[in-house]
């Protein structure tokens, strides 16, 4: 069983990956991942929307739900949607309770930067453990402009650093780090106690997180951090195209999975 303070001081990096439906869970949880993130990307990967802003708490939920009835092990994180953390704080704390409480997470993601650090620290004492977000924060796309790098320059470096510094105090059990340059990813994995996940943050962190759909092969669009492990839409594609094969030509269904019973009488007759 993975638990939050586990994470700290492991001899081999720490593996998370996202799930959003039981059945990819249950692979993910048999590979021995540390932690499954229900992440917000369940609106470009599963639910097919352009970002990941139109995602609702409600879809959120129901997803962590049956990420957490897949699972047995892995730690199941829930990541919050966009306007359901910083509106006002005891919606903020209301939302994020329903993660652990409707859902059964063990834990809740938010996309972290100066309005989270209170949220963080009221959501811990409250016994809901966070984990922090920093670097790309993709519910950002429209002040950013794009997914683009962030922390390149010294002066912005620092500002992730010191973000990185006021959410471990507040209380974040971890922190993703997400495309910031493997240079300031590793001065921050060092800086901290608590341990770092990075995705486009380079070697240095103390875990690694990808989108499971862009590792599986399921994705046509994949950020140019990624790594495509398998080709699972492949396989896919194969048993969809044998299916329709054996059903055109008749092949399918065969006698072994088909039941003729002798005691019901001819109904014409
Ligand atoms: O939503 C997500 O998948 C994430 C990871 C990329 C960290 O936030
Ligand atoms: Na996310």
């Amino acid at each position: 069983m993975t638990t939050t303070r586990g994470l700290r001081n492991r001899e081999k990096p720490i593996t998370m990956l996202t799930a959003y439906d039981a059945l990819t869970a249950r692979l993910v949880d048999a590979a021995e991942i540390d932690l499954i993130l229900v992440g917000d990307s369940m609106a470009t990967t599963v639910l097919g929307y352009d970002d990941t802003l139109p995602v609702t708490l409600d879809e959120a939920v129901s997803h962590t739900a049956a990420v957490v009835r897949g699972t047995d092990d892995a730690l199941v994180v829930a990541d919050m949607p966009f306007l359901s953390v910083g509106v006002d704080d005891s919606e903020t704390v209301r939302n994020a309770g329903r993660m652990l409480q409707e859902a059964g997470a063990d834990a809740v993601k938010l996309e972290s930067g100066p309005h989270t650090v209170e949220i963080t620290d009221r959501l811990t004492q409250l016994g809901i453990p966070v984990m922090a977000h920093l670097g790309l924060t993709p519910q950002h796309v429209n002040q950013l402009g794009g997914y683009t790098r962030q922390g390149t320059t010294t002066e912005a470096a620092e500002e992730i650093l010191s973000l990185a510094r006021d959410h471990e105090e507040a209380g974040a059990f971890a922190l993703v780090l997400e495309h910031v340059p493997a240079n300031v990813a590793a001065e921050i994995t060092d800086a901290l106690e608590i341990p770092t996940i990075g995705i486009g943050a380079g070697p240095d962190c103390d875990g690694q997180v990808l989108v499971s759909s862009d590792v599986m092969g399921l994705t046509e669009d994949q950020p140019p951090f990624a790594e495509q492990f398998g080709d699972v839409a492949a396989a896919m594609s194969e048993s969809i195209d044998s299916y329709r094969e054996a059903v055109e030509s008749g092949a399918f269904p065969a006698d072994e999975h088909s039941h003729v019973e002798e005691s019901v009488d001819d109904l014409t007759d």
